[in-house]
C-alpha cells in the first residue's frame, strides 16, 4: 500500500521540473493523478512516462475557462479531489526599471490569479480531509536583484496558504506551501539565455546553497508527498522549505 493509495490529485504544470518529479512520486504512492500543462506534446509525454495512473488535461491556469474543463474532467471520475498541487508558475528576470505591465501582468496572471482560482474552482471537488500544496519559493523572503515581481507573486502564494487553511479547516482541508530552494528544472536553466549561460547560471547557484548543490525536483517532490499524506496530518497554514539550507543558515 501506497502513502496515497486509491487518493485522487491534481498537479497544475506536471509535464516538467517538479511538477512532472511529483506527479511521478504520487502516481508510484498510489494515487489516480490529473497533470495539466499548456504544451500538449510535453504534456502527452509526460502523461506516457508516468503510466496509466496518469490523466493528462491540456489547459492554462491563468484562463478560468480551461480550470472549469479541468475540474469537469476530474468530476467525471466521480471520486473527487484528495491532493491538489498547485504547482504551475512562471519566472522572467526584471529590474524595477525594466519591469513592464506586461511582464507584472503575466507573472501576477499566471503565478497568483491562476493559482488562487485553480484552488478556488476545486472547492467543490474537494474531499474532507484534503491536502492543499501551493508551491512557493525561497525568493519570497529575500531581495534577488531583478527578480522583484516573481518574488512578490510567490510571497502572495505563501500568504494565501495562511489564509486558506484558516478558512478550510473546518473540512479537515489542510493547506501548506513547499518552499524549494534552486532546483534543477527547465524553468530554471530557462532564466538564462543559452546552456553555456545557464550551466553558469547552475554553478552560481548551486554555490550559494550551503548543501552545495542544486535540489533535484525529486527531493521537492518527497516533501510534497509528505504534505499530500496523513504523515503531515497535524501541518496546516505552514511552510516547508526544502532549500538545502540557503535561507536558514
Ligand atoms: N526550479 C526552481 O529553482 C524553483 C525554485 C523555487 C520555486 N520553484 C517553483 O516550482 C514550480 C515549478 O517550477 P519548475 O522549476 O519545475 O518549472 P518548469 O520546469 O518551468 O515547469 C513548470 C511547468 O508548469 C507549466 N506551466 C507554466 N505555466 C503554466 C500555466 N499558465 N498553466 C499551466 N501550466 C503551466 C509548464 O508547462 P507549459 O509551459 O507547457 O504550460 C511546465 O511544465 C513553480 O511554481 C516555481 O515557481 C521553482
Amino acid at each position: 500500500m501506497g502513502l496515497l493509495q486509491d487518493r485522487t490529485a491534481l498537479v497544475t504544470g506536471g509535464a516538467g521540473g517538479i511538477g512532472l518529479a511529483t506527479a511521478t512520486r504520487l502516481a508510484a504512492e498510489g494515487a489516480h493523478v490529473f497533470v495539466t500543462g499548456r504544451r500538449k506534446t510535453e504534456l502527452d509525454a509526460a502523461v506516457e512516462a508516468i503510466g496509466p495512473a496518469a490523466t493528462g488535461i491540456v489547459g492554462d491556469i491563468a484562463d478560468p475557462a480551461d480550470l472549469d474543463r479541468l475540474y469537469e474532467a476530474i468530476a467525471g471520475r466521480g471520486q473527487g479531489l484528495d491532493v491538489l498541487f498547485a504547482n504551475a508558475a512562471v519566472a522572467e528576470f526584471a529590474s524595477l526599471a525594466q519591469i513592464t505591465e506586461e511582464h507584472f501582468d503575466r507573472l501576477f496572471g499566471i503565478n497568483v490569479r491562476g493559482t488562487l482560482f485553480t484552488v478556488q474552482k476545486a472547492l467543490p471537488l474537494l474531499n474532507d480531509g484534503a491536502s492543499v500544496i501551493l508551491n512557493g519559493s525561497t525568493n519570497a523572503d529575500v531581495g534577488a536583484e531583478a527578480f522583484g515581481v516573481y518574488a512578490a507573486s510567490k510571497a502572495a502564494v505563501r500568504s494565501f496558504a495562511r489564509t486558506w487553511a484558516n478558512e478550510l479547516k473546518g473540512r479537515g482541508i489542510r493547506v501548506n506551501t513547499v518552499t524549494p530552494g534552486p532546483t534543477d528544472t527547465p524553468g530554471l536553466s530557462g532564466l538564462a539565455t543559452d546552456e553555456e549561460a545557464a550551466a553558469q547560471f547552475r554553478r552560481i547557484l548551486a554555490a550559494q546553497v550551503p548543501l552545495g548543490r542544486l535540489a533535484g525536483p525529486e527531493e521537492i517532490a518527497a516533501a510534497v508527498v509528505f504534505l499530500a499524506s496523513d504523515q503531515s496530518s497535524f501541518v496546516t497554514g505552514s511552510s516547508l522549505y526544502v532549500d538545502g539550507g540557503v535561507n536558514q543558515i
